[in-house]
């Protein structure tokens, strides 16, 4: 049985990290494969290039569209077809469309579900027959699932989704030893942000708030390998967990709604 990892959203930002931290890190040295899938094939196809001049590790291609039902379908049949055992599975695919619900493009808002929680959901349960004991899932979140977010509400709700999805299947197969962490970053400096605006003009810089793509890939791997049901990147984001804890919402509310209509 080949020991593999699968990473979703592999041809940029978090996911593409995710994929270099497992092919260099020899705490990883034990995967034989890592399988890495989003829509975009010259850009993974140049990962996995630039994997093969460091790395033994061999990466497979998987250009698929995760919001069509038919990708997951093909996806679950090269499973059937490979003896494999998954390590981890990380599911990072996902966007986000900041702006009113109301006026927002139909395709857009309904996409935000099927990828971050139909494709997630369908996505582990497929994989999840391939894990054993000491295999982890890791479920990317967000620092936008602790409060409703108006002006990003569908997208709030998708990653709420996301860490009661996650919490729970935490629960139900910690007997089995395999161990889901929900992941929750605030900003990162990665292509998110470019379609996330609703108004293109309107500059919300990043690289100025956001937290390298590098230092969450580190610390969610690390949260992950200590079992861990929650991976909360920087203090600031752990303050505002807590905060989402004690202060109500109402007050919240009022704060995002004027926070996500200006960026
Ligand atoms: N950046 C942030 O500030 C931030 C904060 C909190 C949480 N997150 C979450 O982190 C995850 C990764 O985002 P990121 O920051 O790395 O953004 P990113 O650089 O835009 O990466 C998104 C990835 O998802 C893939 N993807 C998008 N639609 C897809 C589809 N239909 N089928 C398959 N793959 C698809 C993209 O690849 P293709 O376009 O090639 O398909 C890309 O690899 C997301 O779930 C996001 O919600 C991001």
């Amino acid at each position: 049985m080949k020991h593999i990892a699968i990473v979703t959203g592999a041809s940029s930002g978090i996911g593409r990290h995710f994929v270099y931290r497992l092919a260099k890190d020899k705490t990883y040295s034990q995967l034989e494969e890592i399988w890495i899938i989003a829509r975009r094939k010259d850009r993974l196809q140049q990962l996995k290039q630039k994997i093969s001049q460091h790395s033994s590790v061999l990466i497979k291609v998987f250009a698929l569209d995760l919001q069509d039902k038919e990708s997951i379908i093909q996806f679950k049949k090269e499973l059937e077809k490979s003896k494999v055992v998954v390590s981890y599975l990380i599911n990072s695919a996902g966007y986000g469309k900041l702006g009113s619900f109301f006026s927002g493009d139909f395709e857009e808002q309904m996409g935000m579900i099927r990828l971050n929680v139909e494709a997630l959901s369908a996505l582990t349960h497929i994989v999840l027959p391939y894990c054993i004991g000491g295999s982890h899932i890791l479920q990317i979140s967000s620092s936008a699932a602790f409060v409703p977010q108006p002006h990003f509400s569908i997208y709030g709700a998708t990653k709420s989704f996301v860490v009661s999805f996650s919490r729970a299947l935490h629960q139900e197969l910690r007997k089995k030893k395999i161990w889901v962490t929900a992941v929750c970053p605030g900003p990162v400096q990665t292509e998110f942000f470019q379609m996330a605006l609703s108004n293109p003009s309107k500059k919300f810089d990043a690289s100025k708030i956001g937290a390298s793509a590098s230092s969450i890939v580190k610390k969610a791997l690390s949260d992950a390998n200590k079992c861990k049901e929650f991976s909360i990147y920087s203090p600031l984001m752990q303050i505002f967990y807590v905060l989402s804890k004690l202060v109500p919402h109402r007050f919240l509310l009022s704060v995002f709604y004027y926070f996500n209509q200006r960026i």
